[in-house]
């Protein structure tokens, strides 16, 4: 067995694979098809203050190669993810991180405070960057200043792990994760959706109630390299890469690029076991190419000179 551990500043994965945001709920109804405590850890659908049902239908449409999605944000609200969500996570072994969206700055971090007092959980990704809200969403992440607030706010609210996910949908990648990183992020997502759209030729309507939507799966993994190799040569913490991942060898380009880990979308609605056969695969690339540590290939990339 290769060591497949990393470290995301104090803490350590047994892994590098973690699921993404909204593409795996809480988990709990992948347990007929993976033993979750494989994953190095879960990010888990965006919390919000109080519940929400998310934008009108259709809200989902396939593309040549990937999906457009327009959910925004439908979650049970904090109070509730606290009753019924929660005693499940807690009871994992692998890292639980919990996705975090707001309206405003406060509702923030007034989301992590209530998860606090609750306890049990490993840390949080602020969901600065979602398309499909009006408030708070993109709008946040798009702003340099915006991103700072929202990361000192909520820093002091918890010390626990935070990373920010940041949106591709700007001109400086670089500009807003160096925000993020002197306001206290110890990590960065790199990156949430593309903004996108399809067009029914029969209807001319829009595919998707919302006219634009979130652009995910393998057709953005280009530009999530792109904006993982730009953002980890500005920051020091690290920074863990979403974006197209369907196979082991995406998930070894994008360590190689320099993330110290990687999540795990939209592959998990054609796969619901690829996130353990990614571990499984993570080591058995390992074996195949004499790596003891997956560490020692994290940021090896050459640059043609
Ligand atoms: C249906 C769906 C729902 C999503 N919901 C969230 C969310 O609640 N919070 C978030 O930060 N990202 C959300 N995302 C973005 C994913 O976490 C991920 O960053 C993105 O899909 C890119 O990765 P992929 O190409 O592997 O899917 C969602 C994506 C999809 C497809």
């Amino acid at each position: 067995m290769a060591d497949l551990r990393v470290s995301l500043g104090k803490i350590t994965l047994t892994n590098p694979i973690l699921t993404a945001s909204g593409t795996f709920g809480t988990g709990e109804e992948f347990t007929p098809f993976l033993n979750l405590d494989r994953l190095g850890g879960i990010v888990t659908k965006a919390v919000t203050l109080e519940a929400r049902s998310g934008n009108a239908h259709p809200r989902i449409a396939e593309t040549p190669a990937g999906m457009l999605n327009s959910i925004g944000l439908a979650n049970v609200g904090v109070e509730a993810f606290i009753r019924e969500k929660l005693p499940f996570l807690n009871a994992l072994k692998c890292r639980v991180f919990v996705n975090v969206a707001g309206k405003t700055i406060d509702e923030f971090a007034e989301v992590i405070r209530r998860i606090e007092s609750a306890g049990g959980v490993d840390g949080y990704e602020l969901n600065v960057s979602c398309p499909n809200v009006k408030e708070g969403g993109m709008a946040f992440g798009a702003n340099p200043e915006m991103t700072a607030q929202i990361t000192e706010k909520t820093r002091r609210a918890t010390d626990k792990f935070i990373t920010v996910k940041l949106t591709p949908n700007v001109t400086s990648i670089a500009e807003i994760a160096v925000a993020a990183e002197q306001s206290g992020a110890d990590a960065l997502t790199v990156i949430n959706t593309l903004v996108g759209m399809a067009v029914d030729i029969h209807s001319r309507k829009p595919k998707l109630a919302t006219i634009t939507g979130g652009l995910s799966g393998p057709a953005i993994k280009p530009v999530a390299l792109a904006k993982v190799f730009q953002v980890v040569r500005v920051v020091k913490i690290p920074v863990i890469a979403s974006g197209g991942v369907m196979n082991v060898d995406d998930v070894v380009e994008f360590l190689i690029t320099g993330a110290t880990a990687v999540q795990i979308g939209t592959a998990n609605f054609i796969n619901p076991k690829i996130c353990e056969q990614l571990a499984d695969e993570l080591n058995e690339f390992c074996r195949l190419n004499q790596i003891d540590s997956i560490q020692e290939i994290i940021g090896t990339l050459k640059l043609n000179k």
